[in-house]
């Protein structure tokens, strides 16, 4: 809402009841709380703006004349079913119907329509008045039509959007599981979580696997995990460590604890999570490993740039600089670096694919190198073709 009453549209917000109403307005006036502590706006701007391009309802109904209806209700395929099967019935023919899921499949949700072609994934990234990326999603069925009026959209609000087919976690999801999620495996190994921590932070990510959890939810990212492990089996397994670090019930901030304690202003480290790793590492007879920043770093990598082959070759994405722009805008993945593809490129792919054979000898399927890699790196290929 914040960047639809900023860049000129007129806006409606629905949801359930008065009172979820009321939390939405009082979300929307946060997200302005910036421009008025800096002063390029007035509490009063902020109040005409609302009064004049902003509607509020419980009523489907009113939203009959909208262009566009963005969803961003519960994560549950049935309950936003529902709601878009209503919404066929109440909207024009020709208004595009875009929805925030992050991870629904766009394919599936869009079956229960007459006209499956009017639906589009509009993935925004927390928090949306702020993060450039917009991953658009084109489900099987979604229409040339409905497409270019989103890819219109997302540079109307001022986004960069990206556009990918439907998978499980589409790309930035996906890519962002691969480059941290390897992480878990290296604790299992002995590795000191903090200095994984430290690694990623020198390689110029805003944040390491830990803190990054705690901010998404461990809950959330166990149950991402368990997507990717029925989606493509042994390459994606869940490790053990993590199946006990989500049964502690640390999530993360919103449960005030997680790999870090936020009791205090500053976290610190859990000292029960810290206890949990340490009773696993014992009970395997795993003794603490030294590893360098680089080794820590290239390992994520090469499982990072190994999956972003693999989207390519499913067909999830085509375009390697709107992978690129993907991460840094979506994730903060370092500009400098070029992005996921551009240091693959500058790394070289043969140096890529020469590692992860040698990893999959050491730790099998995680690491197996995708065909197309394993093509590219035999012909001397780039993924920027030049
Ligand atoms: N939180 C994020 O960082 C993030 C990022 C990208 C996408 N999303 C997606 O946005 C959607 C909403 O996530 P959220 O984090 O804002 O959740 P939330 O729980 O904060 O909000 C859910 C909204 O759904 C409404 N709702 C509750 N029950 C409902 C029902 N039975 N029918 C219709 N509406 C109902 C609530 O009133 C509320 O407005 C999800 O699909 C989520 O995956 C979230």
């Amino acid at each position: 809402i914040n960047l639809l009453l900023r860049y000129g549209f007129d806006a409606i917000l629905w949801d359930i009841s008065e009172e979820a109403i009321q939390k939405g307005i009082a979300a929307i006036r946060k997200t302005f709380a910036y421009p008025i502590k800096k002063g390029s706006m007035t509490e009063e701007g902020l109040a005409k703006l609302m009064q004049e391009h902003l509607k509020t309802t419980t009523s489907l109904e009113d939203l009959k004349g909208a262009d566009l209806v963005i969803e961003a209700v519960l994560e549950n395929m049935k309950i936003k079913q529902d709601i878009w099967k209503k919404l066929e019935g109440i909207c024009r023919p020709d208004a595009v119907f875009g929805t925030n899921t992050s991870a629904l499949p766009i394919t599936e949700l869009a079956s229960v329509l007459t006209d499956p072609g009017r639906m589009i994934g509009l993935h925004f990234f927390n928090p949306a008045e702020r993060m450039q990326l917009l991953e658009i999603i084109c489900g099987k069925r979604t229409s040339d039509q409905t497409l270019s009026s989103s890819v219109a959209f997302g540079r109307a609000i001022r986004k960069v959007p990206i556009v990918v087919n439907d998978g499980p976690g589409f790309y930035v999801s996906r890519q962002l599981g691969a480059l941290m999620g390897g992480s878990s495996l290296l604790l299992e190994e002995g590795v000191d979580p903090a200095k994984v921590e430290q690694a990623f932070m020198d390689f110029g990510l805003p944040m390491g696997p830990a803190t990054l959890s705690d901010l998404t939810g461990i809950d959330i990212n166990y149950h991402v995990g368990k997507t990717f492990e029925k989606a493509f089996g042994k390459r994606w397994e869940m490790s053990p460590l993590m199946e006990l670090v989500y049964q502690t019930g640390f999530y993360g901030r919103k449960t005030k604890a997680g790999w870090f304690d936020y009791s205090e202003e500053k976290p610190v480290p859990n000292p029960k999570m810290a206890a949990v790793v340490q009773k696993y590492l014992q009970e395997k007879g795993v003794k603490p490993k030294e590893m360098t920043e680089k080794e820590i770093v290239d390992r994520m990598l090469v499982r990072a740039i190994n999956e972003a082959a693999y989207m390519i070759q499913e067909g999830i994405c085509d375009r390697p600089q709107d992978m690129d722009l993907a991460m840094i805008y979506g994730t903060g993945f370092p500009p400098y670096r070029g992005g996921i593809l551009r240091y693959a490129d500058a790394w070289g792919i043969k140096n890529v694919y020469d590692g992860l054979v040698k990893l999959e000898k050491e730790y099998g399927e995680r690491f197996k190198p995708c065909s197309l890699l394993k093509g590219m790196a035999e012909k001397g290929q780039t993924f920027y073709k030049y």
